[in-house]
């Protein structure tokens, strides 16, 4: 059976805007997070606390949530990788991280400038800090079902390092397609290399178009937390081939027909993307904004 109601996990201000190579003025980041919570997101992933050359259009992090006015039931999880990273989110008074770990050496080196085994000591202190200062701490795996560099991705592996971050204390485990790959026959076998769905969350690319098709196994396995992001910008700098995330509007379409409680009002979203789109300069890739406003 599918759950009666599921976490729409936004990313579009973080993943969907990360690769975006000119910058998006802060103002208008401030007021797609405001549009999105008017559609009803209650969880928003706002920045990322990265180093600023490896993601310019997220150098404004501090900017950002200086400029942020918080909606009571309204969450704003950020990225954090490190602990400079998390000192910069502390100060900018966040309550909710996300540390991000690849499952592959290869992404390790690339998005991380560590190997698999170090990205551990990495997150390790940052994971005990944060959980210290009473945050709420998500985990992403990256490159959960296939790499560019390295082929498919054993799921032992993934299994490994996802256990490993859970042992460390994350609250959650966001499993993540990154170059979209992923057919849902692997997604409902990844799920199952874990004691349990009730800590984890996907996030899948839409690459091949398989994003929505690996969500409903994933709902199908018990999943109730899934990512997406707004007209499904997106797309990850560090991964050749990434495009971009399950388009919120896609996902919302899904769970309307199939009755699942998600609490996003679909006309006022799709509304948000197509004015980010013109911010943009380009259409939204996603189906269901192109179908509503095109
Ligand atoms: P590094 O160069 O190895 O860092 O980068 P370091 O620890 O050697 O420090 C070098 C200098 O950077 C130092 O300054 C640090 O203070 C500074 P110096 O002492 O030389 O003056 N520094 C920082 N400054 C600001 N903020 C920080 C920070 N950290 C160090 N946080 C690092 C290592 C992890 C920082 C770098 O590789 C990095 O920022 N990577 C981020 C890459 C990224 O954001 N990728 C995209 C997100 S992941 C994704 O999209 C996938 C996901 O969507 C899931 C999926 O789809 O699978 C989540
Ligand atoms: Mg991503």
């Amino acid at each position: 059976g599918l759950p009666d109601r599921v976490t729409i996990w936004e990313v579009g201000p973080r993943d969907g805007l990360q690769n975006e190579s000119e910058v998006v003025p802060v103002g208008t980041k401030l007021e797609f997070l405001d549009r999105l919570a008017d559609a009803g997101g209650t969880v928003l992933e706002a920045t990322s606390f990265v180093h600023p050359k490896w993601v310019p259009q997220l150098a404004d992090a501090e900017e950002l949530l200086a400029g942020l006015v918080k909606r009571p039931g309204v969450s704003y999880p950020v990225l954090v990788p490190n602990e400079r990273g998390l000192e910069r989110a502390l100060r900018a008074g966040v309550e909710h991280v996300a540390i991000f770990a690849s499952a592959t050496e290869t992404f390790a080196q690339r998005n991380l400038n560590r190997s698999l085994d170090e990205q551990f000591a990495m997150f390790d202190p940052v994971v005990s800090r944060a959980k210290a200062e009473g945050l709420a701490v998500r985990g992403y795996v990256s490159m959960c079902f296939g790499d560019p560099w390295e082929g498919a991705v054993p799921r032992e592996q993934v299994v490994g390092v996802g256990k490993r971050l859970l042992d460390m204390g994350c609250d959650q485990l966001s499993l993540g397609d990154t170059i979209g790959v992923a057919t849902p026959g692997q997604v409902t076998a990844l799920l199952t290399g874990f004691d349990g769905v009730d800590r984890l969350a996907v996030h899948f690319h839409d690459t091949y178009g398989q994003a929505l098709a690996n969500t409903l196994a994933a709902m199908q396995s018990g999943v109730r937390t899934i990512d997406s992001s707004a007209g499904g910008l997106g797309g990850c700098p560090y991964a050749e081939s990434a495009t971009g995330n399950l388009a919120t509007e896609d996902l919302v379409w899904m769970l309307d027909g199939l009755g699942v409680e998600h609490g996003v009002d679909l006309d006022k979203l799709a509304d948000t993307s197509a004015w980010m789109a013109e911010r943009l300069g380009r259409p939204s890739p996603s189906r269901v904004v192109r179908a509503l406003r095109g």
